[in-house]
């Protein structure tokens, strides 16, 4: 039946309701509870619950100074940009893209990276990430991985579509998926362990600090050593902007011997919702824009500029052997709670579907990584060039004004090519044709006005 060291631990940590429901279960279904049950840290889930009223700790704001602007001299610029180069064509940067989220803003059922952004091409989100780092590997004649992160709910679709579009061009062993860890929602209430089916309990993807857990146990992070990695590129599968091509930003990352680097767009407003880059003991940290409070948001400097400046694209380069030192000891990083609406079977066993929140999920954040690098840079970067985030089904941040974003960068390329477009009409470049404004007046033929939709491949 159980056994003994589980049951125990069941009834030390307020699970004990389970105990009846796993020894009435049909064999395989209790197999199957017994094996998730084994996976979990029944104390840590229970110490979690117990302190859940606590807020997550907002240091005193004396500790508490806003993100320097970063500067370089020409010379740095030049230095960083061919450092940058170097490493790319000795193909030690891997690019890693996370795509484990549900994607339920969106109320898209398949994986958000499946989602057809293109403004003319469709192409999906994936489709857009996997030719920017082929483009580059043709470019330069490189040869680096790019690594997707999927979670349980998305691994399996992700990786048929990958397959079944022939992986874009890249070779098949060059694309490396690993799945993301998972964590149990509890009862509210109770902190009692919520089960989906019978066999099933409740599993929500651990939060994109779980990359570092995934790479780990999927041994990746070893593999990327061994083939002279030293650099992982990590963004988000939500931003079809983001620029792959930063020589400067990797270059000066390697050359800083920095741990982590990240990119800081300037906030289009005080509540805008970002994580806001800023320093806590004058290491680099950052606050979510659901934490910051309002009197600290609204604070500006003598010229009147927000003091808290800087948002957070999610784009940032880490240190491979910093991940390690993360990977083992990931106590370092804090769980964030969240209150959220989980249906799940009520005591007797009936399927409910909540109207109101019933349920807490556990989550790691990638950038709490931050705060545990001794050596970081940051890199201010233009929100029109390299952040498009497609969050919401309408309104902000959704695939229209993303589509919008993506054909307003097109159109700009093309008048620094001497390019005039028309009013209205809706430009697409594929990563294929040109990564940059400049790849892009090198290749274009020359013709000079553009008076109809055109996709450009
Ligand atoms: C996130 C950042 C925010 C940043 C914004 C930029 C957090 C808590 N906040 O907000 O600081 O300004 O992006 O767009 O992340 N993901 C996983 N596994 C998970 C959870 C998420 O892979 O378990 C991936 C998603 O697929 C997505 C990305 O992480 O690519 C961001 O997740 P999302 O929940 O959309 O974050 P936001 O709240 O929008």
């Amino acid at each position: 039946m159980i056994p003994d060291d589980l049951h125990q631990r069941l009834r030390e940590f307020g699970q004990d309701h389970l105990i009846g429901i796993i020894e009435q279960a049909e064999p395989a279904a209790r197999a199957k509870l017994i094996a998730d049950l084994q996976a979990i840290n029944l104390a840590e889930l229970h110490s979690l619950f117990q302190q859940r009223a606590r807020k997550d700790a907002l240091p005193e704001r004396d500790r508490i100074q806003p993100m320097p602007v970063p500067s370089m001299t020409d010379a740095e610029r030049a230095a960083f940009h061919e450092a940058g180069i170097k490493a790319i064509v000795a193909g030690a940067v891997a690019y890693l893209v996370v795509a484990g989220g549900q994607g339920t803003r969106l109320g898209f059922d398949d994986p958000k990276g499946m989602f057809p952004i293109g403004p003319i091409s469709k192409k999906s989100l994936f489709q857009i990430h996997a030719e920017k780092v082929q483009a580059l590997r043709q470019r330069f004649n490189a040869r680096f991985p790019l690594l997707v992160m999927t979670s349980p709910a998305t691994d399996e679709r992700t990786r048929s579509y990958f397959k079944r579009k022939n992986y874009f061009r890249l070779p098949p062993q060059d694309v490396l998926f690993f799945c993301q860890g998972t964590m149990p929602a509890v009862d509210l209430a109770s902190g009692r362990l919520l089960r989906e089916s019978a066999a099933q309990l409740c599993l929500s993807p651990n939060g994109h600090g779980g990359t570092i857990t995934g790479l780990h146990a999927e041994g990746l992070l070893d593999e990327l050593d061994d083939r002279g990695i030293q650099t992982i590129s990590y963004f988000q599968v939500d931003n079809p902007l983001v620029n792959l091509a930063d020589y400067l930003f990797i270059g000066r990352h390697l050359r800083e011997q920095a741990q982590v680097s990240s990119k800081v767009l300037p906030k289009t407003g005080p509540k805008e919702k970002v994580g806001n880059f800023l320093l806590v003991d004058s290491r680099c940290a950052m606050i979510e824009y659901s934490d910051l409070p309002d009197e600290w948001a609204l604070e500006t400097d003598d010229t009147g500029r927000l003091k808290f400046w800087a948002g957070n694209p999610a784009i940032h380069l880490f240190d491979v052997g910093f991940l390690k030192e993360i990977a083992v000891d990931t106590d370092r990083l804090p769980w964030h709670l969240a209150k959220k609406k989980v249906p799940c079977l009520d005591d007797a066993g009936n399927p409910i579907k909540p109207e109101t929140e019933n349920a807490l999920k556990f989550e790691r954040f990638i950038f709490d990584a931050l705060p545990q690098a001794d050596r970081w840079t940051i890199l201010a970067t233009e929100r029109e060039n390299e952040f498009a985030p497609v969050k919401n089904k309408d309104g902000v941040d959704s695939p229209a004004t993303a589509r919008q974003l993506m054909i307003g960068q097109a159109k700009r390329w093309m008048r620094e090519a001497g390019v005039e477009v028309a009013d209205g009409v809706t430009v697409e470049i594929s990563p294929l044709f040109a990564l940059d404004a400049i790849e892009f007046r090198k290749k274009w033929p020359g013709q000079k006005e553009i008076r109809k939709n055109t996709y450009i491949s």
